[in-house]
């Protein structure tokens, strides 16, 4: 790491920091809110896991990243410890002058040092982290669903009993973080990889606020559950309405902010209620995975306009540590060669073994001399990882040359994973 002249890495520990941090935040990501207003929010600041950049020039900070200690973040078939880069910005004065590229360099080096094998993040801007290896491995999508819009039949929807509440994190907090956990663990076994759960203090305190000052003349935050016979809650959506009656129409939306169900049932339940609010004439969703059943309820799903971006970006940094860590959809025994410019060690010829479907691999360093079946860069094998992104897709970009199309497609099978990766919040 070899920072620019002037500027200094220092350990942000504790919240005695919080101003300067969001005001450094406030110059990096522009707000409305000034930062004595930011002061009282949940902040979910890494503190001990987050570093500063100060320049003997200024006071405060011009730069800083942080990261999440996660214990069990979903790959394909299994949960992961890893690292989750956030907070990251540079102050507009210091900007292009390598800042980032250092604070890559020291983070990839503490997570080596931990013995964290993946970095995940979601990016601000698309085009900032490939160039660090990062491969985008999971996308999200947005929907806006017409009023009404008809749903195909699901036995038992009916059924379900169902209780409109304003948010209360007291009362719904447990309700929701154990729905969101179950619903990423489906089916048994396989999960849907990238469903990161609300698992340090600083996430799940944040995702639970509702800041009169953050509505921006929206309703305060409600909850739909639905419960079962005996009960037990089957689903929940969190959604807030906003009013729109210019010109004397209503035009209102329902904003759902996640709507997570254990069963077909208590997802038809759901949306069928919150198509159906009046004053309103749309329901919209920003971040479902694209899998998400609501694509298969709905009669007509281009009517709800359709929406996909980059969600989760993963980076390896301890390769056959990653590889063993994750399982994989068929059997597989192939050679990778591998170029990484930043991870010396993950760097040549691994040799990839899995006796099953749904097994794990060995992953140990091939002879210079067995013959490479895929030849990638690691950004690539960061994207596959969570088995959303078809390694023949990304040979079909150029970015994955095969010897063999048959091997390409033994790889491309075998990486590749029931249910979408995906997430349905961000950070
Ligand atoms: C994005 C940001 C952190 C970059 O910081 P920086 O110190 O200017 O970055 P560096 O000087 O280390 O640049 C490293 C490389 O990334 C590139 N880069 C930086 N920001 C980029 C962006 N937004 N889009 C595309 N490329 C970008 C640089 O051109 C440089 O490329 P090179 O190494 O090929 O020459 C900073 O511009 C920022 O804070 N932006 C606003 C907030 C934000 O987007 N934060 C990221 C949150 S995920």
């Amino acid at each position: 790491m070899t920072l620019p002249d002037g500027t200094r890495l220092t350990a942000l520990d504790d919240d005695s920091r919080l101003a300067d941090v969001l005001e450094l935040d406030t110059w990096a990501f522009p707000t409305e809110h000034a930062v004595p207003d930011l002061l009282g929010l949940a902040n979910p600041i890494p503190w001990g896991r987050a570093w500063g950049i100060e320049h003997e020039g200024a006071s405060g900070l011009v730069g800083m990243y942080g990261a999440y200690s996660l214990e069990a973040f979903p790959v394909p078939g299994a949960e992961t410890r890893c690292a989750w880069l956030t907070w990251v910005g540079v102050h507009p004065g210091h900007r292009r002058r390598g800042l980032l590229r250092n604070m890559i360099a020291h983070h990839f080096a503490e997570v080596r040092a931990r013995g964290e094998a993946l970095s995940v993040l979601n990016a601000a801007e698309a085009g900032i982290y490939g160039r660090f290896g990062y491969g985008h491995a999971a996308p999200a999508m947005a929907l806006t669903v017409p009023r009404g819009a008809a749903l195909r039949e699901v036995l038992g929807s009916a059924e379900l009993a169902a209780e409109f509440a304003s948010w209360d994190p007291e009362a719904h907090g447990e309700l929701i973080a154990a729905v969101h956990r179950d619903a990423g663990r489906e089916p048994r076994g396989i999960g849907r990889p990238g469903w990161a759960t609300w698992e340090t203090p600083e996430l799940r305190a944040v995702q639970e606020e509702d800041p009169a000052a953050m509505r921006g003349g929206r309703e305060p935050l409600r909850i739909l559950v639905v419960r079962d016979a005996e009960g037990r809650a089957q689903g929940y959506a969190r959604f807030r309405r906003s009013p729109d009656r210019s010109g004397g129409i209503s035009d209102g939306a329902v904003e759902i902010r996640d709507l997570v169900g254990l069963s077909p049932a208590a997802v038809h339940r759901m949306w069928s209620l919150l198509l159906d609010l009046d004053l309103t004439s749309r329901a919209t969703i920003e971040k479902i995975p694209v899998d998400d059943p609501i694509l298969h309820l709905l009669v007509d799903p281009r009517a709800a306009r359709p929406v996909v971006r980059d969600l989760v970006w993963v980076r390896i940094l301890d390769l056959p540590a990653a590889l063993a860590e994750r399982r994989y959809a068929a059997p597989v025994d192939l050679v990778l060669e591998v170029t990484d410019a930043l991870v010396a060690e993950n760097a040549g010829r691994w040799r990839v073994v899995v006796d099953e479907a749904f097994g794990a691999a060995r992953v140990t360093r091939a002879d210079a001399a067995a013959a490479p079946d895929l030849s990638l860069d690691i950004e690539a094998l960061g994207a596959a990882h969570l088995g959303a992104v078809s390694l023949a897709a990304l040979a079909a970009a150029g970015r994955v040359e095969a010897r063999d199309p048959r091997a390409l497609a033994a790889a491309a099978v075998a990486w590749s994973w029931p249910v979408m990766a995906g997430a349905n919040w961000e950070f």
